[in-house]
């Protein structure tokens, strides 16, 4: 089958021949129809530093996708072939504290799809059925496809109640926009975005931006201070940009990867009471479940979908992706 894989420890992707995936009596087979390029999938393809550590090579990349069950494993019961589905890409170990304890997202063990084993960028996939997002039929094949990194904004936003709420979205990038429209639909009063690219910014006021500031240009005004900020731009500059705009007893939740060694103004966290919380993925499995029901609830994802090209033209994609023109890039598999 085609995949698209690191096979040499330098910069780039590489379209090859792979072996079909092997799967066990507790897996799925999915013939993926179509996968969707992430931030992650960008550093694995730019070999940076945090890649050289991580990544084994040779591995077939990607993690976002969505698919049509192809064959179900022995132990299985609760899919089928023919079901459209996609794919919790954290697989846990089922045997630390963590996990015994029923919250599997904070899983020390944590494998990556596509990052620690073989990933999705490929014509078919093996995951345990454990990991399997059964897709309703009124979510269309595009919006499936970019399940995981909605479950990223649902699990950011919905970390404190949003209600009423005067809320900073740091980073107007896809996952940003998204965490727009959930601020949005669950009832934020003022929900304002800053990103230093202005095509991102517009995005952001289409998806439920009361506000948009570009700070590289103006600055973070907003006199009554945010109850909430959303931290979604990786960025030391718009973290202590928010630290600076939250009222005394502000919430924060960081989802974008900060560098490792970011500092922080910890007189400030102090003196104003900040609560702050680091996000890692999705919550197996209620972050799914509030997903899928706020995109039939009315959320709609597909403006923030900008690219959808065959699998060959990953290339383009990713260049697209290195001069941020774009939103969430789809590539077709089928
Ligand atoms: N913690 C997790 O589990 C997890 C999962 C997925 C993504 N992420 C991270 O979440 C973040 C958002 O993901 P994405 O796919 O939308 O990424 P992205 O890189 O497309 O978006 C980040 C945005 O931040 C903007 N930005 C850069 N500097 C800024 C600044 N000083 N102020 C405001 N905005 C600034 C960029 O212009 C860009 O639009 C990324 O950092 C990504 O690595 C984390
Ligand atoms: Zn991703
Ligand atoms: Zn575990």
């Amino acid at each position: 089958m085609k995949a698209l894989g690191k096979l040499h420890a330098k910069p780039g992707l590489w379209l090859y021949d792979a072996p079909m995936p092997q799967m066990g009596p507790n897996d799925l087979l999915i013939k993926v129809a179509q996968t969707s390029l992430c931030g992650t999938d960008l550093h694995i393809y730019e070999w940076d530093e945090w890649a050289k550590r991580t990544i084994p090579v040779p591995i077939t990349t990607g993690h976002e996708f969505f698919g049509i069950v192809a064959e179900v494993g022995s132990n299985v019961h609760s899919f089928k072939k023919g079901d459209r589905v996609a794919g919790e890409g954290h697989i846990v170990c089922g045997e630390c504290r963590s996990c015994r304890a029923g919250v599997y997202h904070l899983c020390p063990n944590t494998q990556g799809l596509g990052v620690n084993r073989t990933g999705c960028f490929a014509e078919y996939v093996a995951l345990p059925a454990f990991n399997a997002i059964l897709v309703p039929n009124e979510i269309s094949d595009d919006v499936a496809t970019i399940l995981d990194p909605f479950g990223n904004a649902v699990h950011t936003a919905l970390s404190f109640d949003l209600v009423g709420e005067d809320v900073l979205i740091t980073g107007a990038g896809p996952i940003g926009q998204m965490a727009c429209a959930i601020a949005k639909k669950v009832g934020a009063r003022n929900i304002v975005a800053t990103d230093i690219n202005d095509e991102r910014l517009e995005m952001a006021r289409k998806m439920g931006a009361t506000h948009v500031i570009n700070t590289k240009r103006d600055p973070l005004l907003f006199p009554e201070g945010f109850t909430v900020g959303l931290e979604m731009s990786g960025a030391q500059k718009a973290l202590d940009q928010m630290i600076d705009a939250m009222v005394c007893g502000g919430k924060i939740a960081l989802l974008g990867i900060l560098p490792p060694h970011t500092t922080l103004d910890g007189t400030k966290v102090v003196f104003k009471s900040l609560e702050l919380k680091g996000i890692y993925g999705r919550e197996m499995f209620s972050t799914w479940q509030k997903a899928i029901r706020l995109l039939q609830e009315g959320i709609d994802l597909e403006p923030v979908i900008s690219h959808k090209l065959p699998y060959t033209a990953y290339e383009h994609g990713f260049e697209l992706m290195r001069n941020a023109k774009c939103g969430k890039i789809i590539l077709n598999w089928r």
